[in-house]
C-alpha cells in the first residue's frame, strides 16, 4: 500500500480549509473552568479605584466587592485570588498587619465565602503587601531571613484558613515553607485546605503594575533576586517543584506566564501534578495597551490563553478572566 506522505499527495492545508474542519481537529480549547480571577481590594468605603498602570482593572473596597465577585460567579469562574492594597500607615518593618484578624484579606474571605459559597477563594501568603520595605519576608541587614519568615507565613496561612480561604498560595519563595504550612494546617484541623505553591516564581520585571496595585513599588528596597528564581534557569524549577510536591503542594504555579511556557512544559513532562500559569500584570498591561492602541487585534488574548493550554497548564490566573469568560459564554 502506498502511503501518502508528502506533497503533492499530502496537503496539510486540507484540514485547515473551513472553520468546521479546523474545529474538528482542534487540539486544545479554553473553557471558563480554566480561568482564575485576581481581585485587588482596598480600605475605605464605596471605592472602585482604577489602577493607572492596569487599564480596566480596579481596586474594590470591601463593601463593593460583591460587584466583581458577582460577575465572576454568574460567569462560572471557579476561583478568585485576593490581593490587598494596604495603606502606608499600616505597613511596618515586619509586616505585622499580615497577622491582623481584621485585615482586608480576612474581611474579603469572610464576605465572599458567605455570599458565594460556590466560588473558591485563594489567598496569597507573603509579606510584601504589609512591609514598609516591600519584601516578601523579614529583612535583617540586607538579608531576607528564611526560617523566621516561614514562621510568620505559617501563622498567616492559618489565619487565612480559619477565615475560610480554600486555597493557600505561598508566593514568597522561602525554602521549606510548603511543608511547614501543610503541617500547621493539618495540626489545626484544616486538612482539607489546599496549597497552591508558587513553585517557580521568577525575579521578574513583569510585576511592575501589580506592585503599583498593592502600593509596594515605590517602597521596594533593592530587588527580590535572593529569593525569587533567576530567569536564566529552568532545571532549577524542576528541583523547586520536586521539593514542593514532597512537602505537600496540591498544585504548583509558574509565574510569569508567557515568557515561561518552556518551564510549564518541562514541569508537565516530569510530574503529574496540576500546573497553573500566572499571566502577570506586566503581561496584561502590554497586551491591553497594544489592543487599545490598535496595534494588535483583541483575539491576541485568546491566542495567549491557548499557548498556556498547549504548554500543559490546567488553569490560568489572568486579569482578562472576566472578559474571556463573557466571550466564551457568548460563543456557546
Ligand atoms: C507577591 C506577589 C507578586 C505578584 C503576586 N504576588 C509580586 C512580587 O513578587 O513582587 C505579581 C503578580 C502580577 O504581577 O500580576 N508576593
Amino acid at each position: 500500500m502506498k502511503v501518502l506522505s508528502k506533497y503533492p499527495e499530502l496537503r496539510l492545508r486540507r484540514n485547515r480549509k473551513y472553520s468546521w474542519t479546523r474545529r474538528l481537529v482542534e487540539e486544545n480549547n479554553l473553557t471558563v473552568n480554566d480561568l482564575i480571577l485576581p481581585i485587588f481590594i482596598t480600605e475605605g468605603k464605596s471605592k472602585i479605584e482604577p489602577i493607572k498602570s492596569m487599564p480596566n482593572i480596579s481596586r474594590y473596597s470591601i463593601d463593593q466587592l460583591n460587584r466583581v465577585v458577582n460577575k465572576a460567579s454568574k460567569l462560572g469562574i471557579p476561583l478568585v485570588a485576593i490581593f490587598p492594597h494596604t495603606s502606608s500607615k499600616k505597613k511596618n518593618f515586619n509586616g505585622s498587619e499580615a497577622l491582623n484578624e481584621n485585615n482586608l484579606v480576612c474581611k474579603a474571605i469572610k464576605k465572599i465565602k458567605k455570599n458565594y459559597p460556590d466560588i473558591g477563594v485563594m489567598t496569597d501568603v507573603a509579606l510584601d503587601p504589609y512591609t514598609s520595605h516591600g519584601h516578601d519576608g523579614l529583612l535583617k541587614k540586607n538579608e531576607i531571613l528564611n526560617d523566621e519568615t516561614i514562621e510568620i507565613l505559617s501563622k498567616q496561612s492559618l489565619l487565612q484558613a480559619s477565615m475560610g480561604s480554600d486555597i493557600i498560595a505561598p508566593s514568597d519563595m522561602m525554602d521549606g515553607r510548603v511543608g511547614v504550612i501543610r503541617k500547621t494546617l493539618d495540626k489545626n484541623n484544616f486538612k482539607n485546605v489546599q496549597i497552591l505553591s508558587y513553585s517557580s516564581k521568577y525575579a521578574s520585571n513583569f510585576y511592575g503594575p501589580f506592585r503599583d496595585a498593592i502600593g509596594s513599588r515605590k517602597k521596594l528596597k533593592g530587588d527580590k533576586k535572593s529569593y525569587q528564581m533567576d530567569y536564566r534557569n529552568s532545571n532549577e524549577a524542576i528541583r523547586e517543584v520536586a521539593l514542593d510536591i514532597k512537602e505537600g503542594a496540591d498544585f504548583v504555579m509558574v509565574k510569569p506566564g508567557l515568557p515561561y511556557l518552556d518551564v510549564i512544559q518541562k514541569i508537565k513532562q516530569n510530574f503529574n501534578i496540576p500546573v497553573f500559569a500566572y499571566q502577570v500584570s506586566g503581561e496584561y498591561s502590554m497586551i491591553i495597551n497594544s489592543i487599545n492602541k490598535g496595534i494588535i487585534n483583541d483575539d491576541a488574548v485568546i491566542e495567549s490563553m491557548m499557548s498556556f493550554k498547549r504548554s500543559g497548564a490546567s488553569a490560568i490566573v489572568t486579569y482578562f478572566a472576566l472578559n474571556l469568560a463573557s466571550k466564551i459564554k457568548k460563543d456557546l
